[in-house]
């Protein structure tokens, strides 16, 4: 298989011109986050990329795993590296999510975003995922932002836990260009983390336009475990999402929400 560097749009995305330095395109690995974390304790510094056709031991959110394509183009998974910034780190997962969604569009792809990163299609069908991870490595912190996407896996049987998936190709009717696809996230990935520190009202503002779970009923998980149910109504400028229970207003960190009434 062609590597995904000599592609011309992701060769247009990276370089000493652009926020990403290398993109480098391995044949399998356990986790493009593994092979990001060990590279950074090397020494090297963010801003690369790692790209991967497999992986034996892909990460999930909540340490759940990730399953990959039944081919090697089937998805499109990569870590990018970043260093973290001054702004909201919290907001970088909600950044990756809307660079997502931009780099869609660009490809004649509408898609929504559930809080805080899962990917839809406006049927509701999740596409991507997206798992960001910060770590501190001599000192600095550093940010693993993980995406998968589902690219094309047309006519291949889906199961279990992916079985409400779809892949973008499905989505668009026809084939998706993976070179072009990654070069149009990294693009937007670097516009968007940008914004975090730049222009967090603005991201946030995006954000909600783009984000299908305000104004739906949700359950979400709170602390030790207990389930909060009520109106999603907004997200903070920290990104939590803000829950109406009826008796009072709870923010989220981070968890599973789910959609009462799904789309
Ligand atoms: C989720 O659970 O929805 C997030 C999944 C994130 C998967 C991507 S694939 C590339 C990167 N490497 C990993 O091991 N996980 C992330």
């Amino acid at each position: 298989m062609t590597s995904l560097v000599q592609h011309p749009r992701v060769a247009a995305a990276s370089g000493p011109a652009s926020s990403w330095s290398v993109v480098d395109h391995l044949d399998e690995v356990t986790s493009t986050h593994d092979v990001a974390l060990q590279r950074l304790a090397e020494g090297e510094a963010p801003g690369f990329v790692v790209v991967a056709d497999r992986q034996t031991r892909g990460r999930g959110r909540a340490g759940r795993g990730w399953e990959d394509g039944p081919a090697p183009d089937a998805s499109l998974m990569f870590t990018a590296t970043v260093a973290a910034g001054d702004g909201q780190l919290s907001l970088v997962p909600l950044a990756a999510g809307l660079a997502v969604v931009d780099a869609a569009r660009a490809l004649g792809i509408e898609l929504r975003l559930k809080w805080p990163n899962d990917v839809l299609t406006p049927d509701g069908e999740k596409c991507v995922g997206i798992l960001v991870e910060r770590h501190t490595i001599a000192d600095d912190d550093v940010l693993l932002v993980g995406i998968g996407v589902d690219v094309d896996w047309r006519g291949i049987d889906r199961s279990g836990e992916r079985a409400a998936w779809t892949s973008l190709a499905e989505e668009l009717g026809g084939p998706v260009d993976r070179g072009e696809l990654l070069g149009e996230v990294l693009d937007a990935l670097a516009v968007r983390l940008a914004a975090v520190d730049s222009a967090p009202e603005q991201l946030l503002d995006d954000y909600r336009a783009a984000c299908v779970t305000l104004g739906q009923e949700v359950d979400a998980q709170g602390a030790g475990g207990s389930v909060i149910s009520g109106d999603a109504v907004d997200v903070d400028r920290t990104g939590r999402l803000l829950i109406d229970t009826g008796r009072e207003r709870v923010a989220i960190t981070a968890g599973d929400v789910t959609h009462v009434r799904p789309t």
